[in-house]
């Protein structure tokens, strides 16, 4: 087995292994001008919501509805869900960890802030480490600022592949990400928002030869609409 990462640009992935489809933190054209494509052109078995921000869950409740698909995040997370038309929900917290049809998914810290768009709380915004049936262990980061918290990951084994936040002044920059990619021992990182906006613009491939580099860690930049395989 495999799991297959597709990137729609900011921190939106679609996720396929073992014929399951996970969509994280969906936010599709137009909203997201990085997208390449609609909510309407997605399929999705699993939605995966990290925090409340708009950036990361404006499209989960119209993908739910058309799909069905089961919803997962915190508990205020999943309840906002339910009241904007998910009829599945699966609401969890910070430390928990829960086995679904594709692996295990726990919900770890994330230093961050979580208001849904309409206002009202989010909860606490959390990271997503992810033990996929096939064996692959990855760490999706969410929002967040580099924390020492990252550290559990690593002494807990490591991650196969981590998807790290590197657009600076909402949540870490380039440089913090190379010391959370050593903290959680990822073997493999994709950079995730950045460039969307233009207060979160950095260079992507300088901060993969820099992870090299410092830490020999290997790093994939992915365009919106390209794929990356752990096999
Ligand atoms: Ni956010
Ligand atoms: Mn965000």
């Amino acid at each position: 087995m495999s799991v297959k990462f597709t990137y729609y640009g900011h921190s939106t992935f679609a996720v396929e292994t073992g014929g399951a489809k996970l969509v994280v933190d969906p936010f599709f054209a137009p909203g997201n001008p990085a997208a390449p494509v609609t909510v309407d052109q997605v399929e999705a078995d699993y939605i995966l919501l990290t925090h409340g921000h708009g950036d990361h869950t404006t499209s989960a409740p119209a993908l739910a509805k058309r799909t069905g698909a089961l919803a997962i995040g915190n508990f205020e997370v999943t309840s906002w869900m339910e009241k904007h038309g998910a009829k599945r929900v699966h609401g969890m917290n910070t430390g928990g960890a829960y086995t679904f049809p594709f692996g295990r998914v726990k919900m770890v810290v994330a230093l961050h802030s979580s208001t849904m768009p309409d206002g009202s709380s989010g909860g606490d915004p959390n990271g997503l480490v992810i033990h996929f049936n096939d064996g692959h262990d990855v760490y999706i980061a969410g929002d967040t600022a580099l924390t020492y918290d990252m550290k559990l990951i690593g002494e807990a084994g490591g991650v196969d592949l981590a998807l790290l936040p590197i657009g600076d002044n909402f949540t870490m920059g380039p440089d913090d990400a190379i010391l959370a990619a050593q903290f959680v021992k990822a073997k493999q990182v994709i950079p995730v928002h950045y460039e969307t906006f233009p207060v979160i613009r950095q260079d992507a491939h300088a901060f993969a030869s820099k992870l090299r580099a410092l830490a020999e860690i290997d790093c994939t930049v992915l365009q919106p609409g390209e794929s990356f395989i752990l096999e």
